[in-house]
């Protein structure tokens, strides 16, 4: 059976990739998280790879505290970019396919239309320097990887901007929220969906030795795009929950990182190369579970 490793499984997309395991029952997962596997240990993911020997390794694990990295870029560097390059060199001893999420913060946010995947990165946060030196690390290490870079995430889980809006409207009425940097939010559930996508096409042209066509990086996001308070607006809209909602600039929130004031990718490439159609980011579902 195809063995599937998920690292940082505790996290949002972790969490949600285990969610749906029951719609692709051919395949056998692990799912671990920092206290089973540290990717940062290289000793230990060497280890993990030994015992296990998985077909692919999905790498959700990362360091995601975008303001924190500002002033602990070596713990960002060292998860982001030593972690996937550990994980990538024991990919290469074991014939792994590697899977690993990256960022649209690997831009500088200085374009008007979608960011495709031949765009220069040019992070302005440590947080995006440290995932751009993750993804050159797999690049150089290992011909079978697929690098994903997605945005805005959220889902039921752990933190995020749905949950932190939900969070605020309990105790506040009026709520100030930047409109000036878009983007587009992306549905931890969708892009779970994605990646398991990328596994299943894999495994299929893998039988003609076609997969190697799919290597390299792709951009996934929801369809559309919006800005914060776009999305905010949406939020309490759908939870029907009445809040003075008033629309800043950037300037009016500042934050230990810069963030790129447009980020919007283009997912052409994802689409057409594994036959997937992704939901516009408006059909927004969300429950909460902690
Ligand atoms: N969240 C977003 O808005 C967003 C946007 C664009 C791209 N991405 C990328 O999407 C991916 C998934 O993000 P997410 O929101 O699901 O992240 P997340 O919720 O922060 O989950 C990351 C998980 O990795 C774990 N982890 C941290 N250091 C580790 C280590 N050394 N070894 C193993 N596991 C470790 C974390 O544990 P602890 O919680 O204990 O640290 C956490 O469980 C990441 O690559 C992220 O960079 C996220």
């Amino acid at each position: 059976m195809i063995k599937i490793l998920v690292t940082g499984s505790l996290g949002q997309l972790g969490r949600c990739i285990q969610d749906i395991t029951d719609q692709y029952p051919d395949f056998e997962y692990k799912f671990v998280d920092v206290d089973e596997l540290d990717i940062c240990n290289k000793e230990q993911v060497q280890l993990f790879f030994d015992n296990y020997k998985p077909d692919f390794c999905i790498n959700t694990a990362a360091y995601t505290a975008v303001d924190k990295a500002e002033e602990d870029s070596r713990k960002a560097f060292d998860v982001n970019a030593n972690g996937a390059k550990n994980l990538a060199e024991s990919c290469l001893m074991h014939n792994t396919v590697l899977i690993h999420i990256s960022t649209d913060f690997v831009f500088d946010g200085t374009k008007t239309i979608p960011y495709n995947e031949t765009d220069l990165p040019n992070p302005i946060s440590v947080y995006g320097a440290s995932k751009l030196q993750g993804e050159r690390y797999i690049e150089a290490i290992l011909q079978k990887h697929i690098i994903i870079r997605t945005s805005w995430l959220y889902s039921p889980f752990g933190s995020n901007f749905v949950k932190t809006m939900l969070r605020l409207a309990e105790t506040k009425s009026v709520l100030n929220v930047i409109n000036d940097q878009i983007g587009t939010p992306t549905n931890a559930y969708d892009l779970a969906g994605g990646i398991m996508q990328v596994i299943v096409k894999h495994v299929q042209l893998e039988k003609n030795s076609e997969a190697i066509q799919f290597y390299g990086t792709y951009h996934f996001s929801n369809e559309g795009a919006c800005s914060w308070y776009d999305f905010a607006k949406k939020i309490f809209d759908i939870n029907k929950i009445n809040i003075d909602l008033r629309p800043i600039p950037t300037s009016g929130y500042p934050t230990p990182a810069k963030r790129p004031m447009y980020s919007v990718l283009d997912k052409t490439k994802f689409k057409r190369t594994f036959d997937f159609s992704i939901n516009n980011w408006d059909k927004l579902t969300f429950k909460s579970k902690n």
